[in-house]
């Protein structure tokens, strides 16, 4: 059985108090849904546990959080949505960094869950989390969530990671290697890829806090604009990052001759696009007021994050 090193969640300096909070609520959340690394099968759960805890932003977890805030709205019934989407987000990157995808061995300031668990048991981890998020969103604790919502938040997390979300973002990725996209090409493959589940991370956050149709497009309009600023963050950090912050390799997408954003129009003009992004994202929730303080200070961080 391969060891499992510990390494602790890095707090990111950047956030504030109140969502360094919501960052420890999350990880003591993710801990209790996921299986025990002494129930069998033990390889399979330790692989799930070692790619979901320690390290990680959680910015997916905290966007529900921070949504439903934005809507006076907070209760344990938000915990199952953040754990949907950080176990969504989590296996997405376990089966990223496969040799058949980036190959990367680096992740999270740590081997990468294929180098320590083996290809075969990263796949098998990659799609019991999967199945793990819809349970969890599914599971009715006797929580506030009537049944139509619930419905309706598992209908948004399905889009989310299928092939008109995250999984056909990453074929448009693959398909992309060596290849000349134009601009609006790559938005869309970025939309897909890390868009998806980050407008499905506000929407769930949002669904769960009751809100109405005018909320739910005014968070939907901040949601898409901070999906792709903070992919482009991470197309400049793969460029100007540092492997040891960034806890992953930087450099690869060069390397892989992959389309990227610093790639296409420059740097300079992808913290052109990032400001314009971020300004798009606060003028969505102004009319939310200072309840949107958290999705506000998510934006700017999603921006300016050095990992
Ligand atoms: C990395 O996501 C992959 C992308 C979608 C760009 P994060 O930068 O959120 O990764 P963690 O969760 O903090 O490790
Ligand atoms: C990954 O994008 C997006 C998903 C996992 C869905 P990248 O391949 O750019 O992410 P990193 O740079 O490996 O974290
Ligand atoms: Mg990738
Ligand atoms: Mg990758
Ligand atoms: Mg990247």
């Amino acid at each position: 059985m391969p060891p499992t090193p510990p390494n602790p969640s890095i707090p990111s300096p950047e956030l504030g108090p109140a969502l360094q909070a919501l960052i420890a609520r999350a990880d003591s959340a993710l801990d209790a849904v996921l299986p025990g690394e002494d129930q069998p099968p033990q390889a399979l759960h330790r692989a799930m546990r070692y790619a979901v805890l320690g390290g990680g932003k959680r910015l997916r977890p905290l966007l529900v959080y921070a949504a439903a805030r934005a809507l006076g709205h907070d209760g344990p019934a938000l915990d199952a949505s953040a754990c949907a989407v950080e176990l969504i987000h989590a296996y997405s990157l376990v089966h990223d960094d496969l040799p058949a995808m980036d190959d990367d061995a680096m992740r999270r300031g740590r081997p990468t869950c294929h180098i320590v668990f083996g290809e075969a048991m990263a796949i098998l981890a990659g799609d019991a989390l999967q199945a793990l998020a819809f349970e969890v969103l599914a599971r009715d604790d006797g929580d506030s969530i009537d049944p139509a919502r619930r419905a309706a938040m598992l209908l948004a997390l399905g889009r989310a990671c299928g092939a008109d979300g995250m999984a056909g973002g990453q074929a448009l990725d693959l398909a992309a290697v060596g290849q000349r996209l134009t601009l609006a090409e790559l938005e869309r493959m970025h939309t897909l890829k890390t868009g998806a589940l980050i407008r499905a991370s506000v929407r769930l956050g949002a669904l769960a806090a009751g809100a109405g149709e005018a909320a739910l497009a005014a968070l939907d309009r901040y949601a898409a604009a901070v999906g792709l600023a903070f992919q482009v963050r991470d197309d400049i950090l793969d460029v100007e990052g540092d492997s040891a912050v960034l806890g992953k390799t930087a450099g690869k997408d060069a390397a892989a001759d992959k389309p990227t954003f610093s790639s296409i129009i420059g740097l300079d003009a992808s913290r052109t696009r990032l400001a314009d992004l971020t300004d798009e994202a606060l003028a969505a929730i102004a009319p939310f007021g200072a309840q949107a303080e958290l999705l506000r200070e998510l934006a700017l961080y999603a921006a300016h994050r050095a990992r």
